[in-house]
């Protein structure tokens, strides 16, 4: 397939695994890219800018293909090396950045000296255009539907993406929600140059992650998400269990007296437990509601190919006899 999308990543489908704190090592990373989409790196589960560093060396052991790191800003009091992370991907010649969270503008000089071309992933079409006009090379349109903050706005993206077409001169890639060759072909009809997908990358079988996790996913039909932390405007979608639960009666019982501290116990250090001890149980994890639509734990060739020569069939067959 060629969109501004492939050109711009010099990939072969308009394919991107999202970052995905405890979930996007390398083992992922590699095998999105070698399977033709662009794999992504999440930095700031690496621990330090040298673990980084030596996660980037080891996804380069294992394929020859165009890969990225996600740096996620946070909105924390104390923020992590940035500046560290940048220049073990500067060093290591890594030229793709997927950018989320916070404005990137205080780092993109830095990036763009060395060459790399950043794709900021946001959830409103405001963000999306000023991400243009601070140099962003392209958006990740993420859709009220996605797995992780979908923001504050609750637009889906039937209504996003077609908005972020009529601002956007750069290339977007349409994200949440998106799960197969149905998903690509509607982002692409809607304006979008390729799809960025978190969740269904988890049940992969590459995925470094519990099975347990895989399984959840499997499972999980489009109603068994839930939205947390609105009341602090840091709304996060997760599957629903035990802890969201409790978190969501904390919500409703405290109301505007909620603080971070009251909720701790539910979203502090969850992410090794969910996703490496297979855990369910121990805290909220973010899921998008296209769990629905995933039924199978497929290779990320499986499903590249899959998606890509379904699309075709949708266009060639399904849409030209409509005309
Ligand atoms: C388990 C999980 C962890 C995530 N962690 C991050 C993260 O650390 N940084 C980030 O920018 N996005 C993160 N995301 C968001 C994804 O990169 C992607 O934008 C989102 O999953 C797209 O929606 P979908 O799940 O419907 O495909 C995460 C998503 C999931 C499901």
């Amino acid at each position: 397939m060629k969109t501004r999308i492939t050109e711009l990543f010099g990939i072969k489908y308009p394919i991107i695994q999202g970052g995905m704190h405890y979930v996007g090592f390398a083992e992922l990373a590699s095998a999105v890219s070698g399977a033709g989409g662009l794999g992504i790196i999440t930095g700031l589960t690496l621990k330090t800018p040298q673990d980084l560093d030596r996660e980037i060396k080891r996804c380069k052991e294992m394929t020859d293909q165009p890969f990225g790191v996600n740096l996620t800003f946070l909105p924390t009091v104390t923020s992590p090396d940035y500046p560290g992370y940048i220049k073990a991907i500067i060093d290591n010649g890594v030229k793709i950045v997927e950018t989320a969270g916070r404005n990137p503008e205080p780092y993109l000089p830095v990036l763009k000296d060395a060459g790399v071309k950043v794709i900021h992933k946001c959830t409103s079409v405001r963000h999306a255009v000023k991400a243009e006009k601070i140099g962003c090379d392209a958006v990740s349109v993420d859709g009220f539907e996605c797995g992780g903050h979908p923001g504050e706005d609750d637009i889906p993206n039937m209504v996003l993406l077609p908005r972020a077409a009529e601002e956007l001169t750069i290339p977007f890639v349409a994200s949440g929600g998106m799960a197969d060759a149905r998903s690509l072909v509607a982002a692409l009809a809607l304006g979008a140059d390729g799809i960025n997908m978190g969740t269904r990358f988890i049940a992969t079988r590459e995925a470094p992650v519990h099975e347990n996790v895989k399984k959840a996913i499997v499972n999980a039909g489009e109603t068994d998400t839930r939205l947390v932390m609105r009341p602090l405007r840091n709304t996060e979608r997760v599957l629903n269990n035990a802890a969201a639960k409790k978190l969501l009666e904390k919500e409703a019982s405290l109301g505007s007296n909620l603080t971070f501290e009251d909720i701790m116990e539910e979203v502090v250090g969850v992410y090794p437990k969910v996703m490496q001890d297979g855990d369910m149980e121990s805290g909220v994890w973010s899921c998008g509601m296209v769990a629905g639509l995933v039924h199978d734990i497929p290779t990320c060739k499986e499903l590249l190919d899959r998606i890509v020569s379904e699309a075709r069939q949708i266009i060639e067959n399904r849409l030209t006899a409509m005309l």
